[in-house]
């Protein structure tokens, strides 16, 4: 795989995982199901707080770590995926996300094969903000890898941009819909901007309960701005009760990338986003 190839998120330690008393006491009652909706992806997007925000809903149970069934377990076998699972009562919805399913080959196949109900969402980014935030994440981990710059062309002055370093082939949405297009009717995908997730969090949940089919019980007063993040934040934690930002690996400050090099990506990204807005019928505005 090339460099900055997908790796495995690093799990927030604030990351309510471990269940209240609340959840505790009723975790012997109910049953672990496969997913009736899965996010994912795509890496980098703001798939954590998609998640994050969702499991606030009462009806809403997910496992948080990330289970890469469909792409790495698969030999494993659905009993083995499904007791992955939180346990639910009647009506609440099992969720998970793998931010990778989005570009594996077999994921769409795999994922319809287990039901072909599922409903799938997807949180989308400007496709170059993205790629710089993908090649943060690895600069973090491996601090002497080449330069952002360097990794992004095969023939920076020709202008020719290198499509297989995974930092970019991710950005590539349109190609990737097209496969899941095969296998899901369009009305069984959500897309939701991760930019518009950033600026009005309680406004892109509203969409998302809506396509769950869930009462829309997120909103506005379960949010507040955190000005030493930057980022919107969870009032009320599910599981803990108490404030809630994401990790410090999530909304990480990205290297300056030369201008003229944010330019080349621009062009070489626009055909595939409009054709992702076709796809889509949606404007997400990445080339305003
Ligand atoms: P950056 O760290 O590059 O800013 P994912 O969870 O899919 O890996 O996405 C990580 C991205 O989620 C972050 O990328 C950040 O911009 C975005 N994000 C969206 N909402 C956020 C929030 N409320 N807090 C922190 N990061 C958020």
């Amino acid at each position: 795989m090339a460099e900055g190839a997908a790796s495995q998120e690093e799990q927030s330690p604030e990351t309510p995982d471990s269940p209240s008393p609340i959840s505790s006491f009723f975790s012997g009652s109910g049953s672990k199901q496969l997913p009736q909706a899965i996010i994912i992806g795509v890496k980098k997007g703001g798939t954590r707080a998609l998640l994050e925000f969702l499991r606030v809903h009462p009806d809403v149970r997910a496992v948080g770590a990330e289970p890469h069934f469909f792409d790495r377990s698969y030999d494993k076998g659905l009993a083995w995926y499904r007791d992955l699972m939180p346990r639910t009562l009647d009506g609440q919805i099992t969720m998970e996300k793998t931010p990778s399913y989005f570009v594996t080959r077999e994921a769409p196949a795999r994922i319809s094969a287990m039901s072909k109900d599922t409903k799938l969402l997807v949180v989308v980014r400007d496709p170059v903000t993205r790629a710089v935030s993908d090649y943060t994440q690895t600069l973090s981990k491996r601090p002497d890898i080449p330069s952002f710059e360097s990794l992004a062309f095969r023939n920076r002055s020709a202008g020719l941009v290198d499509r297989s370093w995974s930092a970019i082939q991710i950005g590539l949405y349109a190609e990737h819909l097209e496969r899941w297009l095969r296998h899901f009717p369009a009305r069984q995908m959500l897309f939701v901007s991760g930019e518009r997730l950033v600026r009005d969090p309680a406004g892109e949940l509203g969409r998302v309960q809506d396509f769950l089919g869930l009462k829309r019980i997120i909103s506005d007063k379960h949010f507040y701005f955190n000005q030493t993040k930057g980022f919107p934040c969870l009032k009320k934690a599910e599981g803990s009760g108490r404030p809630h930002c994401l990790g410090k690996t999530k909304g990480r400050p990205h290297p300056e990338i030369d201008a003229q090099v944010l330019r080349q990506l621009r062009d070489f990204y626009r055909p595939f986003n409009r054709k992702f807005y076709q796809m889509t019928g949606h404007d997400f505005g990445w080339d305003g």
